[in-house]
């Protein structure tokens, strides 16, 4: 058997691209291909809070937009025992979200299709709740808002878990941010953008939503459990295995390397910068469909 990086094959499970052809992916084609489990910076308890403030139950249809790979789907059509239909724009997310629904064998509770928030493939008042996590962050809100209202029925609940800026932030700070959604939006060539809890609850006002609650947490890291989340992704083997492919990759690639010098640099400043840190969080809004 050979250990050297040069010589390691980039299989992913059943697919298996080129250097040259992972370098060419879009930015989260390359995450969804790489496995990458999750993207929001709560975790579990995040998640669990946003079904309670959505009052997600047994049985209902839940629309998870910008699913990823369906971990967060997987995980709250496991635990709430709904249907959950998950869309992402990009395909392999899409391929990696159903491989993930086999190994936990819930293909009766989750459905993943590729499907864009802005139009989307469902009827009108078709879904009980939908859901965005680290996703309306990265969309033209009017425009994704106002097909969350359609698709969902009248009382259901629109929930989101996405990054926020503090109201009241200093010049020096704001800088800084906006080099951090830069570099995002640079990476994904979407409208990256940190609003504030009074644009998000403007956001969902706009778009004619009633009974808006928002809950600001400004530690991210509050109530993580990382050896829960470990145990979600599949285990210590399958977090090491992801890491060890992105390693691998990095090696072989100039590209890859630059790519995650900007992730890392954007991460940096948004996450765990001292000029920026106090004025970001993560926040959770609901609001409900007249
Ligand atoms: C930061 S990731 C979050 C993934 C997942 N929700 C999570 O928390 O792990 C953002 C996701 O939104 C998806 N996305 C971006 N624009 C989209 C659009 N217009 N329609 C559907 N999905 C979109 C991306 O492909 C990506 O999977």
């Amino acid at each position: 058997m050979t250990t050297s990086i040069e010589s390691q094959e980039i299989q992913m499970d059943k697919e298996s691209l080129s250097t040259e052809e992972i370098e060419d992916l879009s930015y989260y084609d390359f995450m969804g291909y790489m496995d990458v489990p999750f993207f929001n910076i709560g975790g579990l308890s995040s998640i669990d809070r946003l079904a309670e403030l959505c009052k997600i139950g047994k049985d209902q249809r839940v629309l998870v937009v910008g699913c990823g790979t369906g971990w967060n789907s997987c995980y709250i059509a496991r635990e709430f025992e709904c249907n959950v239909v998950g869309i992402d724009i990009a395909e392999h997310m899409i391929t990696r979200a159903k491989e993930r629904a086999e190994e936990m064998n819930l293909t009766d509770k989750v459905d993943f299709r590729i499907g864009d928030a802005y139009n989307l493939q469902f009827d009108d008042n078709s879904f009980d709740v939908v859901l965005t996590v680290f996703v309306s962050q990265f969309l033209d809100k009017t425009k994704a808002f106002k097909e969350f209202v359609r698709v969902l029925k009248p009382n259901g609940y629109l929930g989101i878990n996405e990054m926020y800026k503090a109201d009241e932030i200093p010049l020096n700070a704001i800088d800084k941010v906006t080099e951090g959604e830069k570099i995002f939006q640079d990476i994904t060539d979407l409208p990256f953008t940190l609003n504030t809890p009074t644009e998000w609850k403007n956001a969902f006002q706009n778009a004619t939503f009633v009974e808006i609650y928002v809950e600001e947490i400004q530690d991210p890291t509050q109530n993580v459990s990382v050896s829960k989340t470990i145990k979600e992704i599949g285990g210590y083997r399958k977090f090491l295995s992801i890491l060890w492919k992105m390693l691998v990759l990095a090696a072989k690639s100039k590209k890859i390397r630059k790519k995650y010098g900007q992730i890392s640099k954007g991460k940096r400043i948004l996450l765990r910068d001292k000029t920026t840190s106090p004025y970001l969080g993560y926040l959770l809004a609901i609001g409900i469909k007249p």
